[in-house]
């Protein structure tokens, strides 16, 4: 049962998620949770300590042993393997190709949700970002958003992003690898990327970032509205 207001934002690959549930975050005066980054920390673990991306419980035991934390402090905030702060490290490649295979095993996921039903105990008014937010771990959340975009918009603005960061990327290398992370993400049995029931469909392709920025506000402000539960935000009004 969440005490809180919780705002799920789920959906496909590369349609601008963490940067739009930060600055909504922001806006409306939560705190955000980017669920990928922690699926991400999982990889790394297992790119640095060896660990083969199918070996389930291998990937169990160095959770077990490593402490995968969100450090609020920061705005947004980052995630930490113990005190070091991997939120570079797990944009890498070497972390992207293997995280879809990672985020499908059991022993992962089931991890990863408990952490994440712990945290919006102790972040109660929380804007959360991921695949299953509002289908799996989450799913009485106030506020469920299912955020889209066509296919090439979603490689084009992936790709802009990588090249901004300094990295050679071309629109149909990023076009290819973003719709075989979606097939993988909503084929698993585990938390398979799925539209929730009941969530806000907001289609970002045609939309500028203050635009879905915006539409992402006034969606929050009416669900809260519609449903009695009260954000608090000031920003909603
Ligand atoms: O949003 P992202 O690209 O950082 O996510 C990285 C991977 O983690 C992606 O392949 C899907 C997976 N993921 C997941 O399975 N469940 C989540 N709640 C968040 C991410």
């Amino acid at each position: 049962m969440i005490r809180g207001v919780v705002v799920t934002i789920d959906g496909p690959a590369g349609t601008g998620k963490s940067s739009a549930a930060a600055a909504l975050a922001l806006r409306i005066g939560f705190e955000m949770l980017d669920t990928g980054a922690m699926y991400r920390a999982v990889a790394l673990l297992a790119v640095e300590h060896g660990v083969d991306p199918s070996d389930e419980f291998g990937l169990a035991r160095i959770m077990d042993r490593a402490a995968i934390v969100v450090d609020f402090t920061s705005r947004p905030p980052v995630v930490r393997i113990g005190d070091r702060d991997v939120s570079r490290e797990v944009r890498s490649a070497a972390v992207t190709t293997i995280v879809s295979q990672i985020a499908s095993h059991h022993e992962v996921r089931s991890r990863l949700v408990q952490a994440q039903r712990m945290l919006a105990e102790t972040h109660p008014r929380l804007v959360t970002e991921g695949r299953d937010q509002g289908t799996i771990v989450f799913p009485d959340a106030a506020v469920r958003v299912w955020l889209d975009a066509r296919a090439e918009v979603r490689a084009r603005r992936r790709a802009d992003e990588l090249r901004a960061r300094g990295i050679e990327a071309n629109d149909a290398d990023v076009l290819r690898e973003i719709l075989a992370r979606d097939d993988s993400d909503r084929g698993r049995s585990e938390g398979p990327l799925a539209q929730p029931a009941g969530a806000v469909v907001v289609d970002t392709s045609d939309m500028s970032f203050d635009q879905v920025v915006d539409a992402l506000v006034r969606v929050v402000a009416d669900r809260t509205r519609e449903t009695g539960a009260d954000c608090h935000c000031g920003g909603c009004a």
